[in-house]
């Protein structure tokens, strides 16, 4: 009998096991049934991946979708492909580059102008070990568009969030804000050595930070906030990393990786989850490990990181010197409380949101 016969057989049934698997490891899908009609949702970075699936799925759900998107072209292209594939003819692509704090205000300004309300701002855009590069406004790549850039399109929105209660925010974060560190000093590496891993992880802790200062600003105002790690999905994410540049991953690894790893329509089942299910409806300021809530790495959890964070995103996005931040009223402490989101208590319409 040739030798190979059993160590093939071995090797095939482990993937073929593991791609099987695959959906049910990896979390599932959203069992929520509710349809959005008549809400509107704004996501980031919806041309493709993560972005692209939510937007399918959630214009599946009747809602208003407003994409936005650097490239006007490829945002074009996957609103078409969602209204074809949807039958919903409300699927918009609106450019925005979260990159630049002119077209985050254009963008916001157009929303605020044109859009009667915003139910769910879902801040998915990322972009994650990009070589040393900066955005239109100095700021490092991976913390101006992954968290500035979020952090002011979400202020500007703010006034229509709180008219459009209950409404929900879902900030893309990820697993690796584990090894993140806030450094307060450096912020834009340009003092160390630039770490590009760092530099990623760096902006994922900012977005788990972020949702929980937000969400004690928030309290009260029926306008709900939640971070959340999808899984690990295979999207265009990985485009600046070694697996998508040599030769052999691409050719040897990537194959393997794919296959292992959630399609982005499963990877969007969490953002889904938290925009539209009927148990998120009042609950604020979790983290989400695709649709569980869990415990944050230590930093996470650290208030003052947050609120330090805050006042000085505040500063660099310019929205201090306009006075359209506001102290946080009596609010109360979450840290001296258990991790678990609590719930706000709003009342809540038929779908959901
Ligand atoms: N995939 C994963 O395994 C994974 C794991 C943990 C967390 N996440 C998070 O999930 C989110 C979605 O990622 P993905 O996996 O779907 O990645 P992706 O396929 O690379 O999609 C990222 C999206 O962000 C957009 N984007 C990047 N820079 C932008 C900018 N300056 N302005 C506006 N849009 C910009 C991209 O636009 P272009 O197409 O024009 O570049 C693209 O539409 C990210 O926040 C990521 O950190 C993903």
């Amino acid at each position: 009998m040739n030798k190979y016969i059993l160590p093939v057989s071995v090797f095939g049934t482990v993937i073929g096991t593991a791609v099987l698997l695959k959906n049910h490891m990896t979390g599932g899908r959203c069992t929520s049934k509710a349809t959005i009609t008549g809400k509107t949702v704004v996501i980031t970075g919806a041309n493709t991946g993560i972005g692209k699936e939510t937007a399918r799925e959630l214009a599946k759900r009747g809602g208003r979708i407003i994409m936005g998107c650097r490239d006007m072209e490829k945002c074009e292209t996957a609103a078409k492909e969602i209204r074809g594939k949807t039958l919903n003819r409300h699927v918009y692509a609106c450019k925005l580059d979260l990159a630049s704090m002119k077209s985050i205000r254009e963008f916001a300004e157009k929303i605020k102008r044109e859009e009667q309300r915003v139910d769910v701002l879902i801040n998915n855009a990322g972009v994650m070990r990009c070589p040393a590069g900066k955005t239109e406004d100095g700021f490092d790549m991976q913390f101006g568009v992954n968290h500035l850039g979020h952090f002011l399109l979400t202020n500007l929105l703010l006034d229509k969030l709180k008219e459009s209660a209950p409404s929900r925010v879902i900030n893309l974060a990820s697993l690796a804000h584990i090894v993140g560190k806030m450094d307060f000093e450096d912020l834009h590496s340009e003092k160390k050595k630039f770490d590009t891993k760092q530099a990623y992880c760096q902006s994922k802790l900012a977005n788990v930070l972020f949702t929980r200062e937000l969400a004690k600003r928030l309290q009260g105002t029926g306008v709900t906030v939640n971070a959340v790690h999808p899984g690990v999905v295979a999207t265009e994410l990985g485009r600046h990393t070694n697996l998508h540049q040599s030769q052999f991953s691409t050719t040897v690894l990537s194959p393997f990786f794919t296959l292992l790893v959630k399609s982005p329509e499963l990877g969007a089942q969490p953002s889904v989850y938290l925009a539209v299910s009927e148990e998120m409806e009042g609950v604020t300021g979790g983290y989400y490990d695709v649709m569980t809530e869990k415990e944050p790495a230590p930093e996470a959890l650290d208030e003052d990181v947050a609120r330090r964070l805050w006042e000085v995103s505040s500063r660099l996005v310019g929205l201090e010197e306009e006075g359209q931040l506001k102290p946080p009223t009596e609010v109360q402490s979450r840290a001296a409380q258990p991790v678990l989101a609590q719930t706000q208590g709003q009342s809540v319409g038929t779908v959901g949101l």
